[in-house]
């Protein structure tokens, strides 16, 4: 396993908690990876609070995301599984890297200015929050990130700055100081659209809770949400750009089937809208529910969690130490 690739991702433990975007656009292919890759899997903790988060929330939907990960999949004993606020280099390289980030650069994300948009207080955090998220990757010197389409340009930045470290402070070594890592980005599924306006993604702090699945939504929330799907008048179940509601119900079949869209619309040719999203509830019920009943067995044993939290955590530790001295000693910082 040591000798394998190293893959690192996370989802942040806000809103309604892990939804189908989140399961479909990365967690998903995590299970997928972990065979072939040294994997980390980290809930992030310390981006959640990037923006107001209720102490007690926060802390149940940390232990939660844990449990999802293990419930969709993740095996602890091969993977680490840990809260990024228990390896304090996540904090240290961040601001390492953050002194080498250019405002230009974070004033350009999307998802800054998107989340911005919407508040009165900005918190620096949301604005530096990339450099965060870089120094999560490049801690680890992780090859794949394996994330939702959402993600892409804060995975270029963390590219530029590994290059960006690496010329400035280790152009004559023998070893650069980062590695680059790439991004994965799932052919089908990378980006799911909300249920009641499947012009925008689907997210677990939407307002309007009927356009999200989350991963602890009761069977019958579920079919009820996916009833109330928004479509359009064409009556035509086929895959198109005009019919964003429609391809997004399809898209969501062809994730769990593992056929395409186009051969999912077309065992449905002929038939009506309420035939589609049947189905595609069906579908999404019976990949959920074991998933959620292992969650809720997981939240019942925190005993266990902590221990596979605390045994990643000083793994994690172990290796992002190494990283965190080479840094340190090739900016100049006095060794202790
Ligand atoms: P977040 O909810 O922002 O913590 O995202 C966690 C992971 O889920 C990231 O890899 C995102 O790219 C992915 N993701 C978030 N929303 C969606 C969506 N609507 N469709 C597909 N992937 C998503
Ligand atoms: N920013 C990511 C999101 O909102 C979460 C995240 C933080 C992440 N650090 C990461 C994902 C490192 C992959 C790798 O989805």
């Amino acid at each position: 396993m040591a000798s394998q690739p190293i893959l690192f991702s996370g989802v942040q433990p806000t809103g309604g908690g892990i939804m189908l975007g989140n399961y479909m656009g990365a967690i998903r292919n995590w299970v997928k990876l972990q065979d072939s890759y040294n994997c980390l899997f980290c809930v992030v903790d310390l981006h959640a609070v990037t923006v107001r988060q209720e102490p007690a929330r926060l802390r149940e939907l940390s232990y939660r995301n844990a449990a999802s990960y293990i419930a969709c999949g993740i095996d602890p004993e091969r993977s680490l599984v840990f809260m990024q606020s228990h390896v304090p280099a996540h904090a240290e390289l961040a601001w390492l890297l953050t002194c080498n980030t250019w405002m230009g650069e974070l004033s350009r994300m999307t998802q800054f200015k998107d989340k911005s948009a919407k508040g009165e207080n900005i918190g620096t955090g949301l604005f530096t929050y990339p450099s965060l998220m870089a120094a999560d990757i490049l801690l680890y010197q992780t090859k794949i990130v394996p994330v939702g389409q959402d993600q892409k340009q804060h995975l270029e930045l963390a590219r530029d700055l590994a290059i960006r470290m690496n010329n400035t402070y280790a152009a004559k070594a023998k070893e650069p100081l980062l590695t680059v890592p790439d991004v994965y980005i799932p052919p089908v599924g990378a980006r799911i659209m909300s249920l009641s306006d499947p012009l925008k993604k689907m997210s677990k702090s939407d307002d309007d809770p009927a356009g999200t699945v989350f991963l602890m939504d009761t069977d019958a929330e579920i079919e009820k949400k996916f009833k109330r799907a928004v479509t359009d008048s064409m009556n035509r179940i086929a895959v198109s750009d005009e019919q964003p509601g429609v391809k997004n119900l399809l898209t969501i079949q062809s994730v769990i089937t593992g056929e395409s869209p186009e051969a999912c619309a077309a065992a449905l040719e002929g038939q009506g809208y309420a035939k589609l999203k049947g189905r595609t509830a069906e579908l999404v019920i019976e990949t959920l529910r074991p998933i959620r009943e292992k969650v809720h067995q997981l939240m019942d044993d925190k005993t266990y969690l902590d221990g596979v939290l605390k045994r990643s955590a000083e793994a994690a530790s172990a290796r992002a130490e190494k990283t965190i001295s080479r840094v340190k000693e090739a900016m100049g910082f006095v060794t202790r």
